[in-house]
């Protein structure tokens, strides 16, 4: 069994463990989050897996502490003041990503931004600092499940698809962390959660407003705009045409072709991990059109062609689409 109690020496073992590419289960003061290297893009993908994620939701960066955030987003005034209130805890703060990080693309599905909290409960705190690497870490349940709040609730749900599973009792909270989203914009109520609304607008001096698109209430929290890429995509290309770039995948991608190959052994892991770095790549080729081979439709191939669907809609339809 992978389930162990949270001891000093578990807590090591699991920061080894996160360290080079596993996925660790532990809890916070909210409820249990499922952990990987945010710098892996492997291990984020193995994250998607292992919940069944039939999307990729961007992905909450957990970090020890307020300076380490800062390596990661960049955090204004605003940001700052609320880090000083509420940091470690149960707060969320989507802000613009730093152009030069070793965050994996996957860990905001794509997005400019990065959603970054520093937890406050001991075995979280312990795990982080040693792991020494920023956590990527969504509630620890199957998609569609509510979230764990127990390590027995996490054994249940996702088992043996996660390396180890770090019991340290029932969260205390339960609820998930409050979503606050500061970019050059109004501050925006993302998500409802552990810090009630008013106690973050009384630090700010000003309201939050809700998102822009329509909440969609079997969607909560879920409302990031998504990657689209300028160019435009066509799915179910053999190989690409003159004047178009290659989004391959598998051995059977021309070995001339201009583009590259998401997996050439055909790994669906492997493809998740390299998606929107690859698509931004072949953008910024200038290319007006991207040609997609077929990526098939099981296990995180699933989660792909979501993504390759929507960045090949009409361009209207790219706005503010809940997920
Ligand atoms: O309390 C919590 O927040 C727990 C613990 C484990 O920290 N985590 C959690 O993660 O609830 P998750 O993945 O279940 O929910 C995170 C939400 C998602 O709905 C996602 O869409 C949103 O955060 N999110 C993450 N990054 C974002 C971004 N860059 N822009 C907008 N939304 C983002
Ligand atoms: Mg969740």
């Amino acid at each position: 069994m992978n389930l162990v109690l949270a001891t000093p020496p578990a807590i090591e073992r699991a920061a080894r463990l996160l360290a080079k590419g596993g996925l660790v289960a532990f809890p916070t003061e909210t409820v249990y989050g499922l952990g990987a290297n945010a710098c892996d893009g492997r291990a984020v993908a193995r994250v998607f897996a292992a919940k069944g994620r039939p999307r990729f939701n961007p992905l909450i960066v957990h970090v020890p502490d307020t300076e380490t955030a800062a390596r990661f987003g960049v955090l204004t005034a605003a940001a700052l003041a609320l880090a000083r209130q509420f940091w470690p805890g149960a707060l969320t703060l989507v802000v613009p990503r730093l152009a030069d990080t070793s965050l994996s693309e996957l860990v905001s599905a794509g997005l400019p931004t990065v959603a970054l909290r520093v937890p406050r409960h001991p075995v979280a705190q312990a795990l982080l600092r040693a792991a020494n690497v920023p956590v990527a870490a969504p509630s620890a349940n199957r998609s569609g499940h509510v979230s764990s709040t127990t390590a027995a609730h996490v054994a249940a749900d996702l088992g043996d698809k996660v390396d180890m599973i770090l019991d340290g009792g029932a969260c205390p909270g339960g609820i998930e962390s409050t979503i606050v989203k500061l970019d050059d914009g109004a501050p925006v109520l993302l998500r409802a959660g552990a810090i009630p609304r008013e106690d973050i607008e009384r630090v700010l001096g000003e309201r939050l407003t809700l998102p822009a698109a329509p909440a969609r209430p079997e969607a909560p929290g879920g409302l990031a705009s998504h990657y689209a890429p300028r160019a435009r995509l066509r799915l179910n290309a053999l190989e690409a045409k003159p004047g178009e770039v290659l989004l391959g995948f598998g051995p059977d991608m021309p070995a001339d072709a201009h583009g590259l190959n998401l997996s050439p052994a055909g790994d669906l892991v492997e493809a998740a991990a390299n998606l929107f770095a690859y698509l931004r790549a072949l953008d910024e080729t200038g290319a007006r059109v991207i040609a997609v081979m077929p990526i098939p439709n099981e296990g995180l191939g699933e989660a792909i062609n979501d993504r390759l669907a929507r960045a090949a809609a009409p361009r209207e339809a790219h706005d503010d689409v809940p997920q």
